[in-house]
């Protein structure tokens, strides 16, 4: 039987390693396995890797430390407790729910397709194409079939939604408990794979070597964004979440544990990836695509390519389920507490009204193609709407509540757990988020909109 732990009435996970499994397995997912590496194979490769790790460590670290304190310091969902801390700034909180409603929008469909693909390479279908146009041939008949990668879609959901109705403690911990440790062991064993591939070095000098000639403001911007998706920051989430941490887990090992597994992961990603494709001869920058079409045409050259190739996009399910829980926790916790559902009927709600908005998601690549918002089909618009809009704009209003509204005291209690620890990181933590993460995130936005 498993004990419950409960604090001031509130749910709480287990131990220290809860709080960073939990957490961590938010962060980690398709954004670092599908969207990282073709994100760094379309903006320069090493190049773009130095930008985002300067993204993650100056920027996103100290905007996870900010949302776990808001959230540990209210303990309740992402707008009641900017709420409870501020009246004015529940919008931040409502930034929040709203974009991990869209987020979901285009996840639960990328997520359906790595399921597809997953029964695709144990069922053995891949094996009979031989070239990449045949792959490429696959990808886009499976995405833009009428019924197929809705089937799918709605499958993923109702898995997120199995595991949210089982509670915080016995779905989501217990979730992320074994499937982030699965999840890295298949991410080493792949890399191991990798890297002992002929040829492999020049995917590896692709990812690790800088090329800063292909380096616009905008790819500040790029990187800033998948900074933030990659860490699930900017909405919420990490409030969620850290509104069921322990009164003494420590928010720094936390956030520190957390930003360093999923960098670690969004590069190992890339050294699965990057090597995989140049020992077959083929350009890095193909887009979203990368995963789907290249991948599954490099493992069918080789041994044992079912295996490789069912682990590799198993990964991708395990790595995808754990943030589409986060984000479907964000909105779940939301209507069960501000609007009283009981959280069945809110995990209902979050799951009916996603899987509505993922369905035209995913008919929007496919039947209902011509239809286009600002040019993009829907489940591009929702992408970039959240990655390079809603989620830099979340993160900019964080740091200037928690660094210029909050009261100084709760976030001192919150990093220091009442002044037990150290407070020289509070120092730091302060001029970051006062001084520094605001006005570089102002200058990317006024650049990317044409101001200079
Ligand atoms: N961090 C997740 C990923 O990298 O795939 C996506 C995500 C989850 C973004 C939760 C935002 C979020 F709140």
């Amino acid at each position: 039987m498993t004990h419950d732990h409960h604090s001031h009435g509130r749910v709480t996970l287990g131990g220290k390693l809860s709080a960073v499994l939990v957490a961590a397995g938010s962060s980690v997912g398709l954004g670092n396995i599908w969207r990282f590496p073709y994100i760094a194979g379309d903006n320069g490769g090493g190049a773009f890797l130095v930008i985002y790790i300067a993204c993650v460590l100056l920027l996103g670290l100290p905007l996870m430390l900010a949302e776990f304190s808001v959230g540990r310091a209210a303990r309740c969902n992402a707008v009641g407790a900017y709420r409870a801390l501020n009246p004015k700034w529940s919008l931040l909180g409502y930034n929040g729910v709203l974009a991990a409603f869209l987020i979901l929008g285009f996840y639960f469909v990328v997520s359906g397709w790595t399921a597809e693909y997953m029964v695709h390479s144990i069922t053995g279908e891949f094996a009979h194409y031989t070239s990449a146009a045949e792959y490429q041939g696959a990808f886009e008949r499976f995405i833009t079939h009428p019924w197929r990668p809705l089937l799918y879609t709605v499958l993923f959901a109702l898995a997120t939604h199995a595991i949210i109705a089982l509670g915080v403690q016995k779905g989501i911990e217990r979730s992320a408990k074994l499937l982030m440790p699965l999840l890295f062991f298949v991410l080493i064993a792949l890399s191991i794979h990798s890297l002992l591939m002929p040829g492999g070095g020049e995917g590896l000098r692709f990812l690790f070597r800088p090329d800063f000639s292909k380096v616009t403001p905008s790819t500040i911007l790029v990187a800033l964004g998948q900074a933030f998706f990659s860490l699930s920051i900017g909405l919420g989430t990490m409030v969620t979440y850290a509104s069921y941490f322990k009164p003494d887990t420590n928010l720094r090992h936390t956030a520190l544990n957390v930003t360093i597994l999923d960098t670690l992961v969004a590069v190992l990603a890339g050294v699965v990836i990057f090597p995989a494709v140049f020992s077959v001869g083929i350009e890095p920058s193909s887009g979203p695509s990368l995963v789907f079409i290249t991948l599954p045409s490099v493992f069918n050259g080789m041994p044992l390519s079912m295996v490789w190739s069912s682990v590799f996009f198993l990964l991708l399910v395990v790595a995808a389920l754990t943030s589409t829980i986060s984000l479907h926790e964000v909105v779940t916790a939301y209507l069960h507490e501000e609007w009283h559902l009981s959280r069945r009927a809110a995990a209902w709600a979050t799951t009916a009204g996603t899987t509505a908005l993922a369905t035209l998601a995913s008919l929007s690549v496919g039947v209902l193609n011509g239809w286009k918002i600002f040019g993009l089909n829907l489940f591009d618009a929702l992408d970039y709407l959240t990655a390079n809009i809603m989620l830099p704009i979340g993160g900019l209003l964080t740091c200037i509540f928690v660094g210029w509204v909050l009261d100084r005291q709760t976030l001192r209690d919150q990093i220091t757990n009442h002044g037990t620890l150290p407070f020289r990181i509070y120092r730091v933590l302060i001029v970051l988020l006062r001084y520094f993460c605001p006005a570089i995130l102002l200058l990317v936005f006024l650049d990317n909109l044409g101001i200079f």
